[in-house]
C-alpha cells in the first residue's frame, strides 16, 4: 500500500491541464466513488492497527493533495476560458498605482529643506491654541483691530481657545521653551474664518521662520530671504522688501519676488506688477521677546511667515486653491513625478 500511495502522489503532482473535461476525468479516476483513492481507503480498513497508524496520515495527505490539485486546475481553467480575462496567463499582474505626494507637501518639504541647509531646525505646535500663543504674546493688544486681520474659529464658544490663525504661535512656544540662539522653521496647518473662493480657503498651510541671537540685524533677514528666494525660485532671482505692518515685528515688511510680465498668466499672477508676493517678515518686536522671557537688551531676532498653498499655486500654475483640497486623484496624479 505504501508504494501505491507514493506512486499516486507522484502522478497527482505531475498532472497538469487547462481542459475542464480532462480535469474532470482525472478527478473521477482518483477521487470518484470508484476511483483509486477510495479504493485505497477500502483496503486500509483491513490493515492491522500498527500499519494504520503510519499509513493513515499518508493516505489522507494523498487525498487532500489530489482534491487541492483538482480545485487549483479548475480555477486556472476557468480563468483561461473566461472571455473577460486576458488569455495570456503569463502576463504581469496589474500593478497597484503608488500614492503621490500632495503638491502642498512637495512645496512645504522643499521650503523646509532649504532652511535646514543653513542650520534651521524644525518645530511644531498644536493646531488648537490659546489666546496667549496665537495673539497676546505676539503683541496683539486685547480688543485691538489688528486681531481682525485674522478672522478666528473659536472652540466651543470659549474665547480662550481657538484654531490657530497662523504658525507664528509656534514662535512663542519655541522662545518660551528654549534659550537663544534659536534658529527654527515651523510648518503647519492654520485656520481662518473666511469665505472659500478660488484664491482663499479657510484651511491652509504656512511655514514660519524664527532666528534669535545676539546682534541679529535686518541685513541678516534680507540676506537669509535672498538665499531662500534663489534656492527656491532659481539663481539670480530678484527680491524686494515693501514696508508693512504686523503687530509682532518692528519694522515689518513683505517680500516680493520678481516674476516678470511676459504673458497673460504673468499679468494675472502678479496683478500686473510683475512682482509676486511671497511672505511677511520683520524684526521680532521687543515686546514679543519680553513676553517670551527673552531679554530684548541682550538679543534681537527676525521672523517670517509664508503661505504654502499660494506658493504651490505659483509653482505649479494651479488656478484655483480648492483643487488642493478636493483630493481628486486625476489632479493629484499629475504630481506623481515631482518627488
Ligand atoms: N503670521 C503672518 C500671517 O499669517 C505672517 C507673518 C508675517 C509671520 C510676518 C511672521 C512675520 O513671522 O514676521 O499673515
Amino acid at each position: 500500500m505504501e508504494e501505491k500511495i507514493k506512486a499516486y502522489l507522484a502522478e497527482v503532482k505531475a498532472f497538469d491541464s487547462a481542459d475542464p473535461e480532462e480535469i474532470e476525468r482525472f478527478r473521477i479516476r482518483y477521487l470518484g466513488r470508484k476511483g483509486a483513492i477510495p479504493a485505497l481507503f477500502e483496503a486500509f480498513k483491513a490493515l492491522p492497527p500498527e500499519q494504520k497508524r503510519t499509513l493513515g496520515k499518508e493516505l489522507n495527505g494523498l487525498k487532500n493533495t489530489a482534491a487541492q490539485r483538482v480545485e487549483q486546475l479548475k480555477e486556472i481553467a476557468q480563468l483561461a476560458n473566461d472571455p473577460r480575462e486576458a488569455q495570456d496567463l503569463t502576463r504581469p499582474v496589474y500593478t497597484e498605482k503608488p500614492g503621490t505626494r500632495h503638491p502642498v507637501n512637495l512645496v512645504k518639504n522643499e521650503i523646509v529643506n532649504i532652511f535646514k541647509r543653513i542650520g534651521f531646525n524644525v518645530s511644531e505646535g498644536p493646531e488648537v491654541e490659546d489666546d496667549w500663543h496665537n495673539f497676546t504674546a505676539l503683541n496683539f493688544p486685547e480688543e485691538h483691530p489688528a486681531r481682525d486681520m485674522q478672522d478666528t474659529f473659536f472652540v466651543a464658544r470659549n474665547p480662550d481657545w481657538a484654531l490657530r490663525t497662523h504658525t507664528s504661535s509656534v514662535q512663542v512656544r519655541t522662545m518660551e521653551s528654549q534659550k537663544p540662539p534659536i534658529r527654527t522653521i515651523s510648518p503647519g496647518r492654520v485656520f481662518r474664518n473666511e469665505a472659500i473662493s478660488a484664491r482663499s480657503h479657510c484651511i491652509f498651510h504656512q511655514v514660519e521662520g524664527l532666528y534669535i541671537d545676539k546682534g541679529v540685524s535686518f541685513a541678516d533677514l534680507k540676506q537669509t530671504l535672498l538665499y531662500f528666494a534663489e534656492a527656491f525660485f532659481g539663481k539670480g532671482t530678484e527680491i524686494r522688501l515693501r514696508p508693512s505692518y504686523f503687530p509682532f515685528t518692528e519694522p515689518s515688511a513683505e517680500m516680493d519676488v520678481w516674476w516678470g510680465l511676459e504673458n497673460e498668466t504673468d499679468y494675472r499672477m502678479t496683478k500686473g506688477t510683475g512682482w509676486l508676493e511671497v511672505l511677511g517678515c520683520g524684526m521680532v518686536d521687543p515686546n514679543v521677546l519680553e513676553n517670551c522671557g527673552i531679554d530684548p537688551k541682550e538679543y534681537t531676532g527676525f521672523a517670517f511667515g509664508m503661505g504654502v498653498e499660494r506658493i504651490a499655486m505659483q509653482r505649479f500654475q494651479i488656478p484655483d486653491i480648492r483643487l488642493l483640497f478636493e483630493n481628486d486623484v486625476r489632479f493629484l496624479q499629475q504630481f506623481a513625478t515631482s518627488f
